[in-house]
């Protein structure tokens, strides 16, 4: 299959093309203001299907449904969610997906057999554009393919996707670079998955909110998920990923010293520094991600960074920070991709 790309800023047809594969059953990769997501109509069970075929994606791993409006999400749940329409007044369209009980025209494919759904509006127009030219809700998770850094470019995309599907719309880099917070409404609002809405932020609205355990630890064997997408292995690249957490100096200390231990053994070795580590590296071979003072700018090179120094490095050595705001969602996607493999000095 050969793959298209059209460009969302220069071509305002692209929408449209976008919108006929999706009617007909298609896969369309489309930016939003997160990561790249990989969509099909998502009240189609076989449309649906194809998304988990091209990603090689375990079909008990729910998929997200994205709507155009706000009111196009209360036809997905069975009923009102608490907090649902305070929520989406503070949060949508933005980076936040609201899991609550399923309605009869949810296919069973999307839920992967939960009860539940999952639902966000993109706060990207492309996006949106997209999805109401299709004028059904997009079901669409991270257009990479399974266990691979989710997408934050159209390149990213192709890398994992040319010949796998039939379009990608191109609205350039992503601004967050890491997927939406997910927060469940049933029973006690709980953070599943933490992205650019915080923990404080959902707080400030909600008064309490729990984090799930799964997400800065591997699950214990035999635990079960609450959220079935942490359980596998995830945002890898091949290259091994070491991380560790401390002070600038410090940190940069010990991974330096692992930096030249690997160096020793003829391996190629990187680091991914903070901007306040950045000078105790000497003349090591670093990347830098963004800085400590706004984790935010660490989640918006993380896995541009991975997808980058995996064809450059036999092993990434990556900064880790504190999980206070935003903190959080990075130390999430980067203990994945480095497996648990952490030290705290
Ligand atoms: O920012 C995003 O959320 C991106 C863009 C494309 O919108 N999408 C995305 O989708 O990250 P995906 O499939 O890569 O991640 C969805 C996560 C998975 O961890 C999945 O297990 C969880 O949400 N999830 C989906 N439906 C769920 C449900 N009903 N209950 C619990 N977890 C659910
Ligand atoms: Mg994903």
């Amino acid at each position: 299959m050969k793959t298209t790309v059209l460009s969302t800023a220069s071509d305002r047809q692209a929408a449209l093309s976008g919108a006929e594969i999706i009617r007909a059953g298609g896969l369309v990769a489309f930016p939003t203001e997160t990561v790249y997501g990989l969509g099909a109509n998502g009240l189609d069970g076989r449309a649906v299907d194809r998304i988990f075929e091209a990603k090689g994606r375990p079909n008990d791993n729910p998929l997200i449904l994205h709507v155009a409006e706000k009111e196009d999400a209360f036809w997905l749940w069975a009923g009102e969610p608490p907090f649902a329409r305070t929520l989406m007044d503070t949060f949508w369209p933005g980076p936040l997906t609201l899991i609550y009980y399923r309605s009869d025209m949810v296919p069973d494919q999307v839920t992967a057999g939960l009860d539940t759904v999952a639902v966000r509006m993109p706060d990207s127009e492309a996006a949106r554009a997209l999805i109401a030219a299709s004028g059904v809700p997009i079901a669409a998770p991270s257009a990479n393919l399974s266990g691979k850094p989710s997408p934050t470019t159209a390149e990213h995309v192709l890398q994992d996707m040319d010949g796998r599907i039939p379009l990608v719309l191109d609205g350039g880099p992503c601004r967050y670079g890491v997927e939406s917070t997910v927060l469940s409404l049933v029973g006690v609002p709980t953070i599943l998955r933490p992205g650019a809405i915080t923990k404080e932020m959902l707080a400030a609205v909600l008064g309490e909110v729990a984090l799930s355990p799964s997400i800065l630890a591997p699950l214990a064997a035999g635990e079960k998920a609450a959220s079935p997408g942490m359980k596998y292995k995830h945002y890898a690249p091949d290259a091994q990923v070491l991380v560790v957490v401390g002070e600038p100096q410090a940190a940069a200390a010990r991974l330096s010293a692992l930096y030249d231990g690997f160096a020793a053994q003829g391996k190629r070795a990187f680091i991914a520094a903070t901007r306040e580590a950045l000078p105790y590296y000497g003349d090591r071979r670093c990347a830098l991600m963004g800085t400590r003072q706004d984790p935010t700018t660490l989640c918006s090179r993380l896995f541009a960074l991975l997808r980058e120094l995996d064809s450059r490095a036999d092993v990434i050595l990556c900064e880790g920070v504190g999980t206070e705001s935003t903190g959080l969602a990075f130390m999430n996607r980067l203990l994945r991709a480095a497996g648990f493999r952490v030290e705290y000095l």
